[in-house]
């Protein structure tokens, strides 16, 4: 589009800001924004017009039963040999979702690349591909692993991955796939500049994994390879398991088209999403949406009964992936610290919320996937979620939750 075309959609879009810096930039930068303004995604006007109802109340939410620890231990063996089976068969391959921004823990470049160690460097990246070797050990064969990035890491975590030897795994088994990108908005729906020539973009949330994956070209791959579940997991859990046989085993089993890790909560009002039912569909009901009364409900055996609280570790089954790619899941709008060129043509972080981003979130797939399996797995041993620098879910918990397994810093 040229600059005449992009000026009336501008125009027609209310969004004419975008051109304000126009006339000063030099060539290249004229011809940066307009092919930037010509890939914008319009969909967050109608997420604008139509927001999402967060608020749960035209569900019918009851809890969901799940695999327990004990029912876990009981078929242990038997679930662990299904398991291994199908990664031995080449039926299972892993997805990292590292397109985040990482904002809290205030790096630059991917979180993935933060180093944990203390008497020799251990990055996040690597202490998670540990886990996937001793697996990929155990079953004799490669889990191939796909990673999402965003524009705003790509380069940074290809580089990184290729300088450390892809953490002993063979080239060929890592591939990368970019998500997509949403605009950032003022509180009027502007979108904001990010510089002069550059308009405010930022990873849509990752829940448009699959959906970004298939249009990579990668699903085809992912049948020639005869895959047949996906396992997604996030980037800040240092302790958790991939492709778990026992989790694979246990999934594939219960004949679900996706399995969930989750940890019990350890209080009635810890803040995690838990899984349930909306109706006979299942679901997740965030902290804020549970009443009291059902925050403290108890099933038969005495445990609360909305006490499923996820973790980012979910077996997709890739046929029913395939199915549901095309539907709309919620599009949250979230408050945020956008940087932006201000009033006197400078860019700045803000200190405070100055727009909103929009995002769609991994596990607001569950619902569309038509069944799911709670799987439990023990806090201590799986959950090490880095997701601020001190405090809760930080970099010093998850070191001591580390030590605490057996894992050298
Ligand atoms: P978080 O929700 O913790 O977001 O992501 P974040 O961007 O990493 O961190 P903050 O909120 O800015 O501090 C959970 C997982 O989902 C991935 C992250 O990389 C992480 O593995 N993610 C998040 C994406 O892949 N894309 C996104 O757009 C957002």
């Amino acid at each position: 589009m040229n600059y005449e075309q992009i000026k009336a959609l501008l125009e027609e879009k209310g969004q004419t800001q975008l051109l304000k810096y126009y006339d000063e930039l030099d060539e290249a930068g004229k011809a940066k924004l307009l092919a930037a303004i010509a890939e914008i995604n319009w969909s967050f006007e109608d997420d604008l017009k139509n927001p999402v109802d967060m608020s749960g109340k035209d569900r019918d939410i009851r809890p969901i039963s799940g695999l327990r620890l004990a029912d876990i231990e009981k078929k242990k063996t038997e679930y662990k040999q299904i398991g291994v089976e199908a990664i031995k068969a080449g039926k299972v391959a892993a997805v990292l979702l590292a397109g985040g921004m990482g904002t809290r823990l205030g790096v630059d470049g991917p979180k993935g690349a933060y180093d944990i160690g203390l008497t020799k460097p251990l990055y996040i990246f690597e202490q998670q591909m540990k886990n996937l070797t001793e697996v990929v050990k155990e079953c004799g064969v490669i889990v191939p692993l796909y990673i999402m990035t965003s524009d705003k890491n790509h380069e940074q975590t290809t580089s990184f991955w290729k300088e450390h030897g892809y953490f002993g795994y063979p080239e060929s088994e890592v591939k990368f796939f970019k998500q997509d990108m949403a605009p950032a908005v003022d509180y009027d729906g502007k979108i904001y500049l990010e510089r002069k020539d550059t308009p405010a973009l930022s990873p849509n949330g990752n829940g448009g994994w699959f959906a970004s994956l298939k249009r990579a070209g990668l699903c085809e791959d992912l049948k020639a390879r005869g895959v047949e579940w996906l396992n997604i997991y996030a980037v800040d859990n240092v302790l958790q398991r991939i492709a778990d046989p026992v989790f694979v085993g246990a999934t594939i089993a219960s004949g679900v088209n996706c399995g969930a890790k989750v940890i019990t909560k350890n209080n009635p009002y810890e803040k995690v999403g838990v899984l349930c039912l909306d109706g006979d569909k299942p679901d997740i009901i965030e902290y804020y949406e549970l009443t009291d009364e059902m925050a403290n409900e108890k099933d038969a055996d005495g445990n609360l009964a909305y006490g499923f609280g996820a973790i980012m570790n979910y077996l997709f089954r890739l046929s029913k992936l395939e199915e549901i790619v095309d539907k709309r899941i919620p599009v949250h709008i979230v408050e945020k610290k956008i940087e932006c060129v201000c009033e006197d043509g400078v860019t700045r972080k803000p200190e405070k919320e100055n727009g909103k981003k929009f995002e769609t979130l991994a596990v607001d797939l569950i619902k569309p996937m038509g069944s799911v399996l709670p799987f439990e797995v023990v806090r201590e041993k799986e959950f090490a979620p880095i997701k601020n620098k001190t405090g809760v879910d930080s970099v010093e918990s998850a070191r001591e939750l580390l030590k605490q397994n057996g894992v050298e810093l």
